[in-house]
């Protein structure tokens, strides 16, 4: 079993929007009981609130519900309770930094990280681009699907 949380600064618009497109991923590759997958804010700013009206129009064009999801903040737990722990952007990392201290089993990373074009994922709550993020959201997650293959994590 391996343990995935996506990140980012409010846990209402990339990290969910992330987290669920790829609960809907693994599901299709028939992979769901080897994987949990979780999302998380940085900040305490949306604590307990619903994920954003843009992210859930996108998903939901994809078929995919969000449920009960509420905002959480991380805790200095997370660090030992997840395998890979994914950011959308810079500022989400330096934040991840200064709550778990230092990345001593490299579990940190951005999604981007993953491809060929590495870089942020702008945040929408600020670009108003949800589709936007929902494209570069997306590709991040193959090409992170396509690491765990590569790196044996995973079967196809
Ligand atoms: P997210 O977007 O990090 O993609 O969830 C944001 C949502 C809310 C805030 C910032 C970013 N905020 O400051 O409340």
């Amino acid at each position: 079993m391996i343990k995935v949380l996506f990140v980012c600064l409010g846990n209402i618009c990339r990290s969910p929007m992330a987290e669920f497109l790829f609960k809907d991923m693994i599901r299709e590759k028939g992979m769901e009981q080897f994987v949990t997958i979780a999302s998380a804010a940085t900040s305490s700013e949306e604590v307990g609130n619903e994920v954003h009206p843009g992210t859930r129009k996108i998903l939901m064009a994809h078929g995919i519900q969000t449920g009960t999801k509420r905002a959480v903040q991380i805790k200095a737990s997370d660090y030992e309770a997840y395998d890979f722990i994914i950011g959308m952007e810079q500022r989400n990392v330096d934040n991840m930094l200064r709550v778990f201290g230092k990345d001593e089993k490299h579990k940190i990373s951005k999604l981007l990280d993953f491809t060929s074009n590495p870089g942020n994922i702008a945040d929408p709550w600020y670009t108003g681009d949800f589709e936007a993020t929902y494209q570069d959201v997306q590709r991040g997650l193959e090409a992170f699907y396509e690491h765990l293959v590569k790196s044996g994590v995973l079967r196809k």
